[in-house]
């Protein structure tokens, strides 16, 4: 650039009446699409991020626990910053735009505005400005991390495991540190799995104001654990463990989602975390740790043969009843299926998109009368249908892989064997 550049172009300055034709229809079409630009952005920007409660269940400004209360401090902060950063920045690129703005029949090289590579006040004042900004928002950043590691006094230890496509949730109830049986798991006769540890599926049952310490990993590939109420994502990665927390304040459900693509059902792979009063909880909890009786009616007991017959090479109902075939050993400590021990005392099934209970609110909403929830299986009515057509074709309701992954479907069964099957999940409370 010399010294003699002469004056730019400014925007509505030194116009010619060359002005094409064409760009006159484009600027009043851009001008009559603008007005309902105006109105739609910012309603669609408002219905995403509505504050309603319930029917927006992945809603993150609703913190209902500690972890997720913690999260929502540093919102503001992050937020305001960066949205200053935004308006700052965008405001500056369209001030320059508008203010330099040239017209094709008036460009002249001469026109081009004064060049300000090399401008060394420039560069070092635009790293030194984001490098400040970025050391301001670390503070609240890792103080933050640090809060959201710290372990309260006698949490609750599960294991969460990622499989495709539902959750698994070991709690570790002899207190060992493990969360699987190990060697000593007797996998042959009585006991599908290590006595002492408890295993369920779709459900994580914990005890409200209490901090639940997650160990989180997954059996396949890599899924990621999410309660928006409750705290952030945490990846589920196999062969690696990973700590994180949950305490919800108050007894109610929370509902999240798989945050990582999985696969086919990865968007069918659902959370659903249940949180009780203490005492509640405890009775849960016992409850779950007692093997499965032996049926009293024929359709159930008929229902227990055809299971240790076809489902349980990959299911395990922990139960004196089932005399388990060494050669299931291998699947079943593979844990592929979800353990269905105490199948009728959880409100879904199916990696948690179904209810397993007609009349219960659907299974993505927060809604569900927890006061009730240990009588389920004694006040509500189990969806038999529903159960009967998952049951005789799985992929045909959720996209699955068989053999590889997931159920697969059993066109062999009779009506008559279905009502039994689920005759006798219904026993298994
Ligand atoms: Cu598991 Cu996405």
């Amino acid at each position: 650039m010399t010294e003699n550049t002469p004056q730019r172009t400014w925007c509505g300055r030194g116009r010619s009446a060359t002005v094409a034709p064409a760009m006159r229809t484009l600027r009043s079409r851009a001008r009559r699409l603008a007005t309902p630009v105006a109105l739609v952005g910012p309603a669609l920007l408002l219905a995403s991020c509505g504050m309603d409660d319930e029917s927006k269940p992945m809603n993150v400004f609703r913190p209902q626990g500690e972890e997720a209360h913690t999260i929502n401090q540093i919102h503001p902060w992050i937020f305001g910053i960066a949205g200053v950063v935004f308006v700052a920045v965008t405001g500056a690129v369209l001030w320059l735009v508008f203010k330099n703005r040239v017209h094709g029949d008036d460009l002249h090289p001469e026109d081009l505005p004064p060049q300000i590579h090399g401008n060394t006040r420039l560069e070092i004042g635009w790293t030194i400005a984001p490098a400040v900004l970025l050391a301001v928002l670390a503070v609240p950043t890792v103080a933050t991390l640090w809060a959201l590691e710290s372990r309260e006094e006698d949490p609750l230890p599960v294991m969460v495991v990622g499989q495709q496509w539902w959750w698994e949730y070991r709690y570790d109830t002899d207190g060992d540190g493990f969360f699987e049986g190990g060697a000593d798991a007797d996998v042959h006769g009585t006991s599908a799995f290590d006595e002492d540890d408890l295993v369920v599926a779709n459900e994580l049952v914990v005890p409200a104001g209490r901090q639940v310490d997650l160990t989180i990993t997954s059996r396949d590939i890599i899924h990621s654990f999410w309660v928006p109420r409750l705290n952030g994502k945490r990846d589920a990665v196999p062969g690696r463990y990973h700590p994180w927390s949950i305490t919800p304040e108050e007894p109610g459900k929370y509902v999240g989602w798989c945050a990582e693509f999985c696969g086919l059902s990865h968007a069918r792979m659902r959370i659903t975390v249940i949180a009780l009063p203490e005492d509640e909880w405890q009775e849960w909890y016992e409850n779950q740790q007692r093997p499965a009786e032996t049926p009293t009616d024929a359709a159930a007991l008929a229902g227990q043969e055809l299971f240790a017959a076809q489902c349980a090479s990959c299911h395990v109902v922990d139960t004196p009843n089932i005399e388990y075939p060494d050669d299931f050993q291998a699947t079943q400590v593979a844990g592929v299926a979800p353990n269905l021990t105490k199948f009728a005392t959880r409100t879904t099934y199916a990696g948690a998109i179904y209810s397993q209970y007609r009349g219960l609110a659907e299974p993505n909403s927060h809604e569900l009368d927890v006061s009730g929830y240990l009588d389920l299986s004694q006040t509500a009515t189990l969806d038999v249908a529903g159960l009967k057509a998952w049951i005789s074709d799985a992929p045909g309701q959720k996209e699955m892989a068989p053999p590889d992954r997931g159920m697969p479907a059993f066109p062999g069964l009779t009506e008559d064997d279905l009502d039994n099957l689920v005759a006798y999940l219904a026993t298994l409370d």
